[in-house]
């Protein structure tokens, strides 16, 4: 009961803050943040209890920055009114997000002011700085095959062993769930592009093998409860274990 009056009560402090931006960043925070288990897993999970750096790839309106911050305050102001079972809520000294989309940085922008910082930049191109959690939400599918090589390879080095990453995908095995997904995903982006993107999708078993590959310990956690998508949530602990060698990484990359 606990549980489901302080997720209500973090939608609606997450969401606030997107009045200043306009109609669309609202209500799209709010069924965003409602509607997605990810959000509230990431707190019950403690998955980024203890990053201090975060680093958000793909960040979009910058929704889980809202989030973690009305986590925090909520956390703080109203100790009792916190989950027993749930971790503290995270509190990372800096928080930065990148997105190709103008329109979605200014929104974040504007939501969250100086308390995260938020930049315009291709991920597979972006420098990625040091940090101690990398996330990826709904996003590396529409990197090509290499190119998602490369950002995965780029985030584990920007990271020391204790690095936490989390990816988040369809999982291309999930049969009428994913196609489902896939076609929602292509219609929102085409209506928000004016095109639909091409998408690189994988099982989680290949996710799986690709992230050990570039020195991970992943687990895979469906993460799609309450709603018709095939979406799972890779926790990939960075391992000071040997990298293997780029021909092999390469081996792994699937060809069209
Ligand atoms: C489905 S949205 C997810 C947004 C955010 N991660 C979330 O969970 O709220 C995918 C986002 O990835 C962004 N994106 C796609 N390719 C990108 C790239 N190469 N570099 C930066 N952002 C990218 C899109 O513009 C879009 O905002």
């Amino acid at each position: 009961m606990r549980t489901r009056a302080t997720t209500e009560d973090l939608v609606r402090a997450a969401s606030a803050p997107y009045w200043k931006t306009d109609f669309t960043g609202y209500f799209k925070a709010r069924g965003k943040l409602r509607g997605d288990p990810a959000f509230t897993k990431i707190l019950s999970e403690g998955l980024l209890a203890g990053a201090r750096r975060i680093l958000d790839l793909g960040c979009g309106q910058g929704l889980l920055a809202a989030w973690l911050e009305a986590a925090r305050s909520r956390h703080d102001e109203r100790p009792h009114l916190w989950p027993r079972e749930w971790p503290a809520a995270p509190r990372p000294v800096s928080y930065r997000g990148i997105e190709l989309r103008r329109q979605e940085v200014w929104r974040a922008q504007i939501a969250l002011g100086s308390r995260a910082q938020f930049e315009v930049g291709d991920i597979s191109q972006a420098d990625f700085g040091s940090v101690d959690a990398v996330v990826i939400l709904d996003v590396i599918h529409y990197l090509e095959h290499r190119a998602q090589l490369h950002v995965l390879d780029r985030a584990r080095a920007a990271m020391s062993s204790g690095g936490i990453l989390l990816l988040r995908v369809s999982d291309a095995d999930g049969g009428i769930r994913f196609k489902y997904g896939k076609y929602v995903d292509l219609t929102v982006m085409a209506m928000q592009y004016r095109r639909a993107p091409r998408v690189y999708c994988r099982s989680v078993p290949e996710w799986q093998r690709l992230l050990a590959s570039l020195g991970f310990q992943v687990e895979a956690t469906p993460m799609s409860a309450g709603t018709p998508f095939a979406n799972t949530m890779l926790v990939a602990h960075a391992h000071p274990t040997v990298r293997q060698p780029h021909s092999l990484m390469d081996s792994l990359i699937t060809h069209d």
